[in-house]
């Protein structure tokens, strides 16, 4: 390679963290010669991809950004006045610097691992009390994908708890006023039909509920922007035992009064304009409160209070986040991946403004409504909305024509038809761009001038007394505290020190594929040309974006060897819900729409079977054999018995277990010959990308985890982004979306943007872009090397659970513990603990298999880190060998013990049977690089038992 060529590929060697040398190292220890024979030992030949991948070649850091600046130029920012759930919103700089751009907050995990992730705990409390304390209801969770999912969940909610034996559904209807965002009732349609729930729509003032009903939704303010008085409806609603769901908006409540005060059962809705920039779509983080008898349903995860080892205040997951996983099928949500991050922002927003700098915002944003209103009443457009927030409805002659008069002037408003004009003004609209907007109308009517008086005292008539808050929030002095910059600052970074990031440590879960987010890729996320997009502007003024779009799914299409992809599903398990949607689609399209039964593997994620019943499909469980692998005879019986219903396989290759299973190609064989389809959960694709493909493979269907495989960093628990690539029989049937005209689909959206998380496929996209057709090959291969060199280092003392028939692993492979719990007491739990106290996160505990660890360390780790990780797992090894040889107590251990707290080991007294250095410095690496595990080991029932899901009063942290 010339230095010119080296230049194109340095990224290559950036992303791969191993450098020659090391390699072959690595290779020695493992027993192969080279790279190539590693990979023909794992992955079946008959499914190798002997070509090179149609993707271009790679372009270096500096080129991408230089050609992304070209491309973002084709999207035009106007100023947006479209409103329908997405608003303009500013972003405090001390928000975007110091978590939107941090890898402290982005790169991290879900917190299960509560010992080291005490901040993202925290600030996660913060959100759900922010949540719970605007819509005066008691229960919030920490976010769910977007507005129209959280209507999907509050609506499946409600059927459950009212319809709990599916066989006899005694009220099958919900209620949707027709004045809801088009987008909640297109994804409202997805959910409702694959589980017999009939939709009926109308007007909220006219309809009779009866006991047929279970739930309603309404929006508050509605979709034209009309706040309307609920109360009689609610009232009604209950008396006939009908739940309601109100969609809402967080700031307005600043000024209305909120659900839980109007008697509504859930409340759910977008925190987008609190702080997280449009990004044409998403991510964004969606709310749902709801009241406490719901508690132990409610879909997503829920932060909740507990105590810790010591007896100390600490956070942790609550009870049925754990829950989604082990009720699989039962499982009335798939929710996994969420909106961590954006809740994070939504909630430092929040906690920076206090309640008064909200309600300003809000008052601000109204008063200009209400002078637009009169001045545009002045000039002869009438405001049809009586009472409003920020939105007004505005009568005309001619829409379209004032349309496009505001395009020539960079500003869109709504169009509601013919006649009518929506204007959503928001936290950035300045006095100037109301004269701006008047300017449009007037110039309609052939009127050069206009001008607008305003009064920052003016009272909020377009606000009836009637619906006027009058309660308090946010009193809570989290919200009351950090209100200058350097406050801000550094609670953000105290929070922040408090978890294990990926700048601080590898994270090797098994599953999840934290691999690293380059800051090329994520840096154009926060540019206006990407971030300060309307999803429903017009598409003359998203080319840009449409651009990058196309090619990324053209290229995941021929990463994946399918004809079409759709970016939309916002998560891993969307992409699972929407990919089993086309294959439903695909069998009632043929006239087989009694073709229900799925089968899954019982290696499978939680996810699949609980996407499976959400699909409206029936799961049957096949078994695996003591190799691990899918157990062939045991799947041909039930495609057998099950050859008249069967729809689908779900299947995770490589298997969750880490192996290249030889007998793939004949399982999708019998999965067609018996008329089912196969959906391959794309969760593993890190092991596939240039080797092998889905479509290959013969599956008919995939869903990708962009945050795994293409780059896209966890953030705390979310954002995701989950694309499905189908082959050509399920192309029809791809995700469609009310607001995109130019392709028709046979089904409905599942997300509430057309083009989901769009934002974030940026990073995705330079991922491809920069590590070019050679580099993603070689991710793969790197993948599969490291994990392999990690498994010859330390089968000479643990277990290895399963491998490819010539003793490779795929790239992850699973750690056996079980043995030890006889020999020495000692369970995974307390050896994820102590990997604490060497500085390094936990690799997945307990899933595929319970009582084991998955390490999956990636491309992106050098030997040095890999050999750290190894040393830890050794060291503890040795800890485990001194209990059962009775050197060390068995209840009074380092590993029951574990993690060490500075709080612990500084502690005046220590009674230890072992010493502080070998508590908190086991290795001499530990030394120079301390992560302080911030809380003692949690105590998880303690916190089930006295669920508290909101900021306590401040004496209990006393
Ligand atoms: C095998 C597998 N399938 C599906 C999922 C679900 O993906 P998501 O969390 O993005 O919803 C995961 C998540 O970790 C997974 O490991």
């Amino acid at each position: 390679m010339n230095i010119f060529e080296q230049q194109k590929n340095e990224f290559s060697e950036r992303h791969i963290g191993i450098n020659k040398e090391e390699k072959e190292a690595m290779l020695s220890a493992i027993g192969v010669s080279n790279l190539e024979e590693l990979i023909s030992k794992t992955i079946p030949d008959a499914i190798r991809i002997k070509t090179d991948l149609e993707v271009p070649a790679a372009i270096s850091e500096f080129e991408y950004l230089s050609e992304l600046k070209k491309v973002a130029a084709k999207n035009k920012v106007f100023k947006s006045y479209i409103g329908q759930g997405y608003y303009d919103t500013i972003t405090p700089s001390v928000i975007l610097r110091n978590v939107f751009e941090n890898p402290g907050w982005y790169t991290q995990y879900t917190p299960y691992q509560a010992e080291i992730s005490q901040g993202r705990l925290e600030s996660l409390l913060n959100y759900q009390t922010l949540v719970s304390d605007l819509t005066a209801l008691p229960i919030a969770n920490a976010s769910l994908l977007d507005e129209g999912t959280a209507a999907a969940e509050a609506m499946a909610m409600l059927f459950n708890h009212k319809n709990k034996d599916h066989d006899h559904i005694t009220a099958p209807k919900f209620f949707i006023d027709e004045k809801i965002f088009a987008q909640t009732k297109d994804v409202l349609v997805t959910r409702a039909e694959p589980i017999g729930i009939e939709l009926v729509f109308g007007d909220f003032k006219h309809v009779a509920l009866n006991e047929d009903y279970f739930g309603a939704i309404v929006q508050y303010p509605d979709n034209d922007g009309a706040i309307r008085d609920y109360r009689e409806f609610i009232t009604n609603a209950h008396a006939a035992n009908v739940m309601v769901v109100m969609a809402t908006d967080l700031l307005a409540l600043t000024l209305l009064t909120p659900p839980g005060e109007l008697g509504a059962d859930v409340a759910i809705g977008s925190s987008q304009r609190l702080g997280v920039p449009m990004g044409f779509g998403g991510p964004h983080a969606a709310f749902f409160a709801t009241k406490d008898e719901f508690k132990r349903t409610i879909p997503g995860r829920i932060i909740g209070v507990s105590i810790d080892a010591q007896g100390n205040r600490c956070l942790r997951m609550a009870l049925q986040t754990r829950e989604q996983h082990i009720r699989r099928e039962k499982a009335t949500s798939n929710i996994c991946t969420a909106q961590a991050l954006l809740s994070n922002m939504a909630a430092m927003y929040a906690i920076y403004h206090g309640a008064e700098g909200l309600t300003n915002i809000a008052k601000r944003i109204s008063i200009l409504a209400q002078t637009l209103s009169d001045e545009l009443n002045e000039l002869g457009f009438n405001n049809l909305n009586e009472y409003y927030f920020d939105t007004l409805k505005i009568g005309v002659h001619d829409a379209a024509a004032i349309i496009k008069l505001g395009a020539l002037q960079e500003m869109n408003f709504h169009f509601i038809d013919e006649k009518h004009i929506g204007i959503s003004l928001d936290e950035t609209t300045s006095q100037n761009n109301i004269v701006d907007i008047l300017h449009v109308f007037a110039r309609s009517i052939n009127i050069d001038t206009a001008s607008a008086g305003f009064d920052a005292d003016a009272l909020l008539e377009n606000i009836p007394s009637s619906s006027t808050r009058t309660s308090g929030f946010l009193l809570h002095p989290v919200f009351n505290t950090h209100h200058s910059e350097n406050q801000m600052m550094r609670y953000i970074k105290f929070l922040e020190n408090k978890d294990l990031s990926l700048n601080t440590s590898m994270i090797s879960l098994g599953s999840c594929t934290m691999k690293l987010n380059a800051a090329t890729e994520l840096i154009p996320v926060s540019w206006p040309e990407f971030s300060r997009l309307h999803p429903f502007a017009p598409a003359d003024q998203t080319q840009g974006y449409l651009e990058i779009i196309t090619e990324l799914e053209n290229y995941l299409s021929k990463i994946t060897g399918f004809a079409a992809t759709s970016i939309q599903p916002n998560s891993g398990a969307q992409g699972e819900y929407a990919g089993l949607l086309t294959i439903r689609a695909y069998h009632t399209a043929r006239g087989e729409s009694h073709r229900n039964v799925v089968l899954i593997p019982i290696s499978a994620h939680g996810t699949n079977p609980a996407s499976a019943v959400m699909a409206g499909m029936k799961v049957v469980v096949t078994r695996c054999d003591d190799a691990g692998n899918i157990d062939v005879a045991d799947l041909k019986a039930k495609a057998e018995e099950h050859k008249n219903d069967l729809a689908a396989l779900m299947v995770t290759y490589p298997s969750t277990h880490g192996v290249f299973e030889e007998s793939i190609i004949e399982i999708c064989n019998t999965i067609h010959e018996h008329g089912g389809q196969v959906f391959m959960d794309g969760a593993n694709m890190n092991a596939q990308v240039g080797l092998t493909s889905p479509g290959m493979i013969g599956a008919d269907v995939c869903h990708l985890n962009l945050h795994k495989t293409f780059a896209i960093p966890h953030g705390g628990g979310g954002p995701g982004v989950g694309p499905i690539c189908v082959a050509s029989q399920l192309v029809p049937y791809l995700p469609g979306h009310v607001n995109i005209t130019n392709k028709t689909s046979n089904i409905h959206a599942v997300s509430a943007a057309p083009y989901g998380s769009a934002s974030i496929l940026l990073i995705s996209y330079a991922y491809i872009k920069m590590l070019g057709t050679n580099g993603i090959r070689s991710a793969t291969e790197y993948a599969i090397l490291n994990a392999n060199y990690m498994k010859a280092r330390l089968e000479k003392y643990y277990k290895i659970l399963y491998t490819g028939k010539n003793g490779t692993a795929a790239h992850e492979f699973i750690v056996d513990l079980r043995p030890f719990k006889n020999t020495a007491g000692i369970e995974a739990e307390d050896v994820a603990k102590r990997l604490m106290d060497y500085g390094f996160h936990a690799p997945t505990l307990s899933f595929p298999v319970a009582g084991t660890l998955m390490i999956e360390p990636t491309e992106s780790e050098d030997k040095a880190e890999l050999d750290r990780f190894c040393d830890a797992l050794i060291g503890i090894y040795n800890e485990i060998k001194a209990i059962e040889e009775g050197k060390e107590d068995k209840k009074d251990n380092v590993l029951k013990n574990a993690p060490h707290t500075q709080h612990v080991v500084c502690a005046d007294e220590w009674t230890k049977s072992y010493s502080r250095t070998v508590a908190a410095f086991p290795l001499p690496y530990v030394k120079e690089n301390k992560f302080w595990p911030s809380i003692s080991r949690v105590n998880n029932t303690y916190g089930d038992r006295n669920l508290i899901c909101t900021c306590e009063p401040i004496e209990a942290y006393a």
